[in-house]
């Protein structure tokens, strides 16, 4: 079964409040999507192999360790999880990166894909897949399909926000992939959307609404 890791520190937990809020505007939206974005990579890219390096300083030569293993994708899923990808890349400045387009279907929820484009090593690379909302779960689960459809091995998911139908549906959909969100939240409503949320994240990001 998937990890499930949940990220209590508290420059997140700040962050995410001030993002549920319904006061706050597109501006500040955006920029704490992308500010907590940088932190929770900085958190679930804990586990990356390191191997040592010589390295010249000006005074001798010092042993390092420097990343190592294979090369990484961050993957979002349009619209939202491209308000997460600047805050990725600030990070991991030469990260390739891959466009997942899909949306919900209002009546059945089902994600419907329009778009797919990848770096053309994508089997060899690992992916983080990003979205900001895991609710019921089908377009990350479809996500994870199509990634491993084109050779994908090994996939972390970070959301920022998760409900349990999400996880549960990854976990039985995708046991081998590790779900990274800051928080986990009560349910969902009748129209699929995260109680209690932050609403429809694509609209805030974008100002569509
Ligand atoms: C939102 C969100 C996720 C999806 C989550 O996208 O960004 O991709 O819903 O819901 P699920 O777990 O039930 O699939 P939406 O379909 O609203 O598209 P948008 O990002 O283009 O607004
Ligand atoms: N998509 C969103 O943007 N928000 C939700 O609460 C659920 C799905």
């Amino acid at each position: 079964m998937s990890n499930v890791h949940v990220f209590d520190h508290p420059l997140i937990q700040h962050k995410l409040s001030v993002l549920r809020d319904k006061n706050t505007g597109v501006k500040v939206f955006r920029e704490l999507v992308g500010e907590i974005a940088m932190l929770m990579c900085y958190e679930a890219t804990r586990d990356l192999p390191l191997e040592e390096v010589d390295i010249e300083t000006p005074v001798a030569t010092a042993k390092c360790r420097q990343i190592a293993g294979k090369k990484l994708a961050v993957v979002p899923i349009l619209r939202a999880g491209l308000g997460m990808v600047d805050g990725m890349v600030a990070l991991m400045p030469n990260v390739k990166v891959g466009h997942i387009g899909l949306y919900r279907d209002p009546e059945t929820l089902e994600p419907v894909k329009y778009y797919f484009k990848m770096p053309p090593d994508i089997s060899e690379r690992d992916v983080i897949i990003v979205d900001p909302m895991l609710a019921t779960g089908g377009s990350a689960a479809a996500a994870a399909m199509f990634l491993k459809e084109v050779g994908v091995k090994h996939i972390k998911l970070m959301s920022i926000i998760g409900a349990p139908e999400g996880v549960e549906r990854m976990q039985s959909e995708h046991p081998d992939v590790d779900i990274f969100v800051a928080a986990l939240d009560e349910h969902l409503n009748e129209h699929g959307y995260i109680v209690p949320g932050l609403g429809d994240a694509g609209d805030r990001i974008f100002g569509t609404k």
